[in-house]
């Protein structure tokens, strides 16, 4: 079970459950976003009937994983209304350092717009819900395959994503991990809320998706193109057959 008094000691999060069992951690949170709890919230569960990803797909995972949101007020940060757009890219990042510290030899590498990669696999999403009534807060969703395996995935997953422990060979204390990611997180946090210019460079630094042909399918098209980089202000830019273009959101599709 993961340490939730050392998770407050140890971390900004002020009020931590692990559930056995939730349909989404992340709906919870939104259910309960105006309850009395103190923020930051953790919110885990050891399983989800019915996780949720972005673009209104479903989120495998299996006993062994790290699946929590976080319910918290940017405010709080310093992170203010115009600098909410950066969040995904931000926690993205921060999971992509913390994981580092687990697993050294692999490479880490942060895929645009929040995923993080290892072995050009999937080994974590990440998904950021708003309540339409209580505005000044967020939910921030982590899916992190920890110690739970993709050796019996469905056929889907199984080449597409992995583990930690899949990368390593090893279990992995998922209080040490669930503390360093969250330690992560605020560093960047504070980063984003300074406008700290080295941000984006480390974003850069781990980037997936430069250099390669995609598809990245927006609200009515899909656009192919080669990824040609990070904007200062976090936008896709993809060498098209119009010329390079910018995109701020849309879902990757396809990766050659
Ligand atoms: C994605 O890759 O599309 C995002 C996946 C996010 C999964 C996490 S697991 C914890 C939280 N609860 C959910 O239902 N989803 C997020």
């Amino acid at each position: 079970m993961i340490d939730l008094d050392r998770i407050i000691a140890q971390s900004f999060v002020r009020q931590a459950e692990w559930l056995p069992e939730v349909d989404s951690t992340n709906t919870l949170a939104l259910q309960t976003i105006d309850g009395p709890a103190p923020l930051p919230r953790l919110i885990g569960a050891e399983s989800q009937t019915r996780g949720r990803g972005r673009n209104n797909h479903s989120w495998w995972s299996s006993s062994g994983a790290l699946t929590f949101s976080l319910l918290l007020s940017p405010a709080e940060f310093g992170i203010s209304r115009p600098l909410w757009p950066r969040l995904s890219l931000v926690t993205g990042l921060a999971v992509c350092r913390a994981l580092e510290e687990f697993l050294q030899a692999a490479q880490v590498q942060w895929k645009w717009p929040n995923d993080v990669y290892v072995n050009g696999r999937k080994i974590c999403g990440i998904l950021i819900e708003t309540h339409p009534e209580f505005l000044d807060r967020l939910v921030i969703g982590i899916g992190i395959n920890a110690n739970n395996s993709f050796q019996s995935a469905p056929e889907e997953i199984r080449h597409t994503a992995t583990s930690m422990a899949d990368v390593t060979g090893g279990h992995h204390n998922r209080s040490d991990v669930l503390v360093a990611v969250l330690q992560a997180i605020e560093l960047e946090f504070l980063a984003l809320s300074q406008n700290d210019p080295t941000q984006i460079d480390r974003c850069r630094q781990r980037c997936f998706l430069t250099g390669r042909l995609l598809k990245l399918k927006e609200v009515t098209s899909t656009v192919t193109g080669m990824c040609l980089g990070i904007d200062d202000d976090g936008a896709l830019r993809l060498m098209t057959e119009v010329g390079p273009q910018r995109f701020l959101s849309g879902e990757i599709t396809r990766i050659d």
